[in-house]
């Protein structure tokens, strides 16, 4: 996959990688694991099927995707992580419950996006908690920028739905201001602003860390805008 250089974000930290994480990234990845090379992932061929398609990138330990992957059979899941732990629990998970609608991509999301990924890929895109960056110095590696929030409206079918959540307030009102402006994408709050926490999210481990510290949470959610049809002359 040939990409562009770019600030990432995120450090690929060691991590401690259980045995059973090893050996589920090297048995179960043939089953579940998707190895972007040149051209886009054919994610049709991939399920075997078409079905309503789901993306969660930087689903850390995979609390999300794998609880709606569970209870959605009729859903197929794409999971984006760089930390291969996290990626090595919910192989372990979906191969547990016996999920056939899951794949999982461990690499950088936004090289995946712009290189793997066809246009109007996804029904719905999640994007829990993206690492902060709280020092100001850091808020260039931050994932959600203009740039990027144009890219991932270019892979939401019309009508798709971008999900976010965050714990930390100055990068909450950075989110809202990027996605009110990208002219594809429609506030699904009242007043433009965040939504409630949606019932199907369950509560990770990060966000429970945040809570622990008093943190507040911020969800918003845009859907995107049916294109425009080209004026028929009369
Ligand atoms: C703060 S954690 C939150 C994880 C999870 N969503 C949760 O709520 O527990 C952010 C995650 O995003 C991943 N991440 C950051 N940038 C990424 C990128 N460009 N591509 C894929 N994963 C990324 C990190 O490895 C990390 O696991």
């Amino acid at each position: 996959m040939q990409t562009h250089r770019h600030i990432r974000s995120f450090v690929l930290r060691a991590g401690r990688m259980t045995h059973a994480q090893q050996r589920a990234l090297e048995e179960l990845w043939p089953a579940y694991g998707l190895d972007p090379g040149v051209g886009a992932l054919d994610l049709t061929a991939s399920f075997g099927r078409q079905a309503p398609r789901c993306l969660e990138i930087g689903f850390g330990v995979g609390e999300v995707i794998g609880s709606l992957a569970e209870s959605h059979p009729h859903i197929d899941y794409v999971g984006i992580e760089v930390h291969r732990p996290g990626v090595g629990r919910l192989l372990l998970r979906a191969a547990a419950a016996g999920l056939r609608n899951v794949r999982v991509i461990c690499h950088d999301a936004v090289e995946v996006l712009t290189a793997a990924i066809q246009d109007e890929s996804f029904d719905e895109i999640l994007i829990f908690f993206p690492d902060p960056w709280h020092k100001k110095r850091h808020h260039k590696r931050r994932l959600i920028d203009p740039v990027f929030t144009a890219t991932l409206a270019a892979k939401l079918r019309s009508g798709g739905v971008l999900r976010l959540a965050t714990d930390w307030q100055d990068y909450a009102e950075q989110i809202l201001a990027v996605c009110n402006a990208d002219p594809r994408l429609h506030s699904l709050s009242d007043d433009a602003t965040y939504v409630p926490h949606p019932d199907f999210r369950p509560p990770t481990r990060f966000e429970r860390r945040g809570a622990r510290l008093g943190h507040g949470v911020w969800d918003l959610a845009y859907s995107k805008r049916t294109a425009a049809p080209f004026p028929v002359p009369s």
